[in-house]
């Protein structure tokens, strides 16, 4: 199997056995290419049907040479839940919430880690680093413990939910606050792991971490026996989105599926450069310099996958949709109380973008709709205490208690 990192931009190639982030020419983002020909799907057809869904189940389609040698923790297999309920309450025909807080450290960053960490297992690697708004360092700072390496992240200061941060603590990685945003400790972590090769960048500028990611397309297809019309994706640094589409596109490619989903990404109204882009009809991106939203996951002002996301979006014929904090946070409320699956405030973007979409007109009804929820509740508890209804206090005395609940 031929396998080589393509530059998005001016297509230059790149063996994949090389330590690369960018491209050296023109400085764009690369992609993990493989020769379709070669991929017959009668064979990858047949075999998969008799593997349990899992990432690994398409390890065919990863680029990794040593199956001996792949670091997991039985990641991906989420559930695809059909939320009645929920559809009911929206009006909408068909709703199904792709449940990523279900993967072994509560996100879907698990996806990308397990290919990522395998790589640089495969290379040999001592140490991997990364920047975080939370659930990226409590991934790598796992898969880095079962592959026995130093981890690294930077976080920025103060602003990562508790949940998170208390996991990349237990898990051993050396945890470094920064005093600036994300998109700052970002900048440093790529500057450090160009200087230093020693050091290993597991952000999704790591075109192999895209690779893990792409499998929540190829199970969407699988557990509902063909794609969805639309996809909905919160979108931070927008390497998910971008992931996701190309699953879906190999599959397509591949012959596995005949027709091709929707993209549309959510991001929070005050750091939603990408969206922006989207509804102006603008093909790049401005940055914002203080990005601000109750959804600390995607508190992120220059996502480094902007291209590869607008192009997911715009090659899709999908787009791109804004939520206020006081809308994630309501659709929070409402996919909990309606389908009892409690999601962090930047996972329930998507309900809230569908939720938007809907009212404004701006959607089809009928559409059989996918929104993906990318980690679990419990990563942000002050969150949603913050967000419910306090509990009352009493006496340990059953009339007492009686009196409060109204039984008399
Ligand atoms: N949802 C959650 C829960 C996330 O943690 C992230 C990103 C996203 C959505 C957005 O995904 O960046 O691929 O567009 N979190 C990163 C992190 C940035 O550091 O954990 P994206």
């Amino acid at each position: 199997m031929s396998w080589r990192f393509k530059c998005i931009n001016c297509g230059s190639n790149y063996e994949i056995s090389e330590i690369i982030y960018r491209c050296r020419k023109c400085n764009d983002l690369l992609e993990v290419e493989f020769d379709f020909a070669e991929m017959t799907e009668k064979i990858w057809k047949n075999e998969w049907k008799r593997r349990p869904i899992s990432v690994w189940k398409y390890k065919e389609l990863f680029p990794v040479s040593d199956e001996s040698k792949i670091i997991t923790l039985k990641e991906g297999g989420t559930n695809l839940y059909e939320c009645g309920n929920l559809a009911e309450k929206l009006k909408l025909r068909v709703l199904h919430v792709k449940n990523e807080g279900e993967n072994p450290t509560g996100s879907f960053k698990d996806r990308g880690m397990t290919v990522g960490v395998t790589k640089a297992f495969e290379f040999g690697i001592k140490t991997v680093i990364c920047a975080s708004t939370g659930n990226t360092s409590a991934s790598l700072a796992a898969y880095a413990a079962k592959a026995k390496l130093q981890c690294i992240v930077l976080i920025p200061s103060g602003k990562i939910a508790q949940g998170k941060l208390a996991q990349a603590m237990v898990y051993g990685a050396r945890v470094v606050q920064v005093r600036g945003n994300f998109d700052q400790a970002l900048k440093t972590v790529l500057t450090l792991s160009e200087r230093h090769k020693e050091a290993y960048l597991l952000n999704s500028i790591n075109p192999f971490r895209v690779e893990g990611q792409k499998s929540l397309a190829y199970e969407i297809c699988e557990q509902l026996n063909e794609p969805p019309d639309t996809v909905i994706v919160p979108v931070g640094n927008a390497g998910n989105i971008s992931a996701i589409w190309k699953g879906f596109t190999e599959f397509y490619k591949l012959g596995l599926i005949d027709k091709l989903p929707r993209m549309i990404g959510v991001q929070a109204e005050g750091s939603a450069p990408i969206a922006q882009a989207v509804k102006n009809g603008k093909g790049t991106i401005v940055p914002i310099n203080e990005p601000e939203t109750v959804a600390t996951a995607i508190r992120i002002g220059f996502p480094v996958s902007w291209k590869k996301a607008i192009k997911a979006i715009m090659e899709s014929g999908g787009k791109a949709e804004t939520v206020t904090d006081t809308e994630i946070l309501e659709a929070q409320k409402l996919l909990a109380r309606s389908e009892g699956l409690f999601v962090e405030p930047a996972s329930a973007s998507s309900i809230a973008g569908l939720r938007k979409l809907l009212e404004a007109g701006k959607m089809d009804r009928d559409e059989v709709v996918v929104c993906v929820t990318t980690g679990h509740g419990l990563k942000d508890p002050d969150s949603a205490v913050r967000i419910s209804e306090k509990p009352s206090e009493v006496d340990a005395e059953i009339g007492s208690v009686e009196r409060l609940l109204g039984f008399s």
